[in-house]
């Protein structure tokens, strides 16, 4: 992600030099997917917007002019997977932003992805610009917020100060993604959230309740507002009836590797706010019935990892459910249970780096102290993870030659890319994150006769490539025709010198 301002207030001053008309919001990335996505901004008094883009600085598109008008969202069409695109602001036809980057939603083929979610957040407190900055240095793809994004009643008055200026260096470049807590709707039942996010509608809730897939995860956002007590005045039993039908129905027709749904009131929290009993009666069994992998929540402001459950017990089988609260809100204390995995009270991010079959999970911290420290990680896999790869040497001299050994079972296709070692992020003791083929070189491919294949890596006789760290993964194809898809391999890595 480029950002070439620093947050809202620099924006503004550049778009004021820019031309007549400042953006008093934004501008922010929002529903990107694979071929399209929303650029959303505001300005007052009301312009013609439009949004001038391209795959490279240069832009060289523009979107149709719309009508006067403050708040803008302009559909941005006509876009390629995985791929990086810049934009600006146009008002009244004249530059009123810098140049912003964002990527483009993932295929499943391109099964890698960053994520990081939280909720109650929106307090415009020193914990929550923390939490902003964290994710600035992680550089997500996309933040989830599961609920409670403006405290304490969702007003209008208070997007700005608590949403779009914690998050100004992010918004132009990251999609986030928002799910209704109470707090949200504590103004005419959640109208003011309606009317100034961008989030992707569904037909049956509009922006209440949504899905979307990229990398090969589903990813959908749930309104758990009936969950709470009294939540049935702005959620009578057939808006519900109406959503659990969808939520069924979504999660049945979706054949992404990963589903993963987050919302607000948890089913699962040894926090203060205990089980939600409505969570658990109505939405529990959808998941489990529905092979979800893993539940975020927030309402509790603590990080919390549970076992995997199947009816409330201990079973791999069912869900993993991961509370989350600890995006700004005061922290509140843990009371374990025997269910319990993980206890953490503080402030910070659950990230996911989705890896083909397996997703590495953490907690990082945002708290004075601990700031950017891994406080939790565990691995969800899916699948097996053969082949397997080995270097004969952890660290070779240019000119020498290590092998790469690639392990697993008879009749398996394999491919292994490789990278150099810049611009990744290595977290012991996951190693490096997010390595990406699509980035990479490609190396070799193959067929596996059993025992393993053996790969020679000859490394030029130059000196100036000691120091170099070159990272290695492989995908694989199943030998086994009821498993298909792209499994990804682990990662070796190599330093030169
Ligand atoms: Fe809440």
């Amino acid at each position: 992600m480029k950002v070439l301002c620093a947050g809202l207030v620099l924006c503004v001053v550049v778009s004021s030099a820019f031309g007549q008309v400042a953006l008093t919001r934004g501008p922010a990335v929002c529903r990107v997917g694979p071929t399209k996505a929303k650029i959303q901004w505001k300005t007052d008094p009301a312009s013609a917007g439009a949004v001038e883009w391209g795959s490279s600085p240069a832009l060289g598109n523009t979107t149709p002019a719309t009508g006067a008008i403050k708040l803008h969202e302009v559909l941005v069409p006509g876009l390629t997977p995985s791929t990086t695109y810049y934009y600006r602001v146009l008002a009244n036809g004249v530059p009123a932003s810098g140049t912003f980057s964002f990527r483009t939603a993932h295929e499943p083929l391109h099964p890698f992805t960053r994520i990081a979610a939280f909720g109650d957040s929106g307090k415009a407190n020193s914990e929550q610009y923390a939490v902003a900055s964290l994710l600035g240095a992680l550089e997500p793809e996309m933040v989830l917020i599961a609920g409670d994004v403006i405290y304490p009643e969702g007003e209008s008055s208070d997007m700005d100060p608590k949403y779009f200026v914690p998050y100004a260096a992010l918004l132009p470049g990251i999609p986030f993604y928002l799910a209704l807590g109470n707090h949200d709707y504590e103004t005419d039942c959640g109208q003011p959230y309606l009317d100034n996010f961008c989030l992707p509608p569904s037909s049956a809730g509009g922006e209440r309740y949504y899905a979307f897939e990229t990398a090969d995860v589903l990813i959908v956002s749930v309104d758990s507002e009936f969950c709470d007590p009294g939540g049935f005045v702005c959620s009578p039993f057939w808006v519900v009836s109406e959503q659990l039908d969808w939520l069924e129905a979504t999660l049945a027709a979706s054949d992404a590797r990963w589903k993963v749904v987050f919302f607000h009131h948890p089913p699962y929290s040894d926090g203060s706010h205990g089980d939600n009993l409505v969570a658990q009666i109505y939405l529990v069994p959808i998941f489990e019935e529905q092979g979800v992998d893993l539940v975020i929540n927030g309402h509790d402001h603590s990080y919390q990892r549970f076992s995997p459950l199947v009816d409330g017990s201990p079973d791999p089988s069912g869900p993993r459910y991961v509370v989350a609260g600890t995006g700004g809100n005061g922290g509140s204390d843990i009371f374990p249970s025997p269910i319990l995995e993980a206890g953490i009270e503080g402030h910070g991010t659950f990230l996911l780096d989705v890896s083909g079959n397996q997703i590495h999970c953490r907690f990082v911290s945002a708290d004075p102290g601990s700031f950017g420290e891994v406080l939790d990680n565990f691995t969800m896999s899916k699948g097996p993870t053969t082949p397997t790869l080995a270097l004969s040497a952890e660290v070779s001299p240019p000119g020498s030659t290590p092998f790469l050994t690639v392990s697993g079972e008879a009749g398996e296709g394999y491919g292994v890319f490789f990278s150099l070692g810049t611009g990744y992020l290595e977290v012991p003791p996951h190693g490096v994150l997010l390595i990406d083929p699509m980035v990479g070189g490609f190396l070799f491919s193959g067929t596996l006769l059993g025992g393993g294949a053996l790969h020679a890596l000859p490394i030029p006789p130059t000196p100036v490539l000691n120091g170099t760290r070159v990272y290695f993964q492989g995908a694989a194809t199943s030998t086994e025709p009821s498993v298909g898809g792209l499994w990804i391999t682990n990662v070796s890595a190599l330093t030169i010198g």
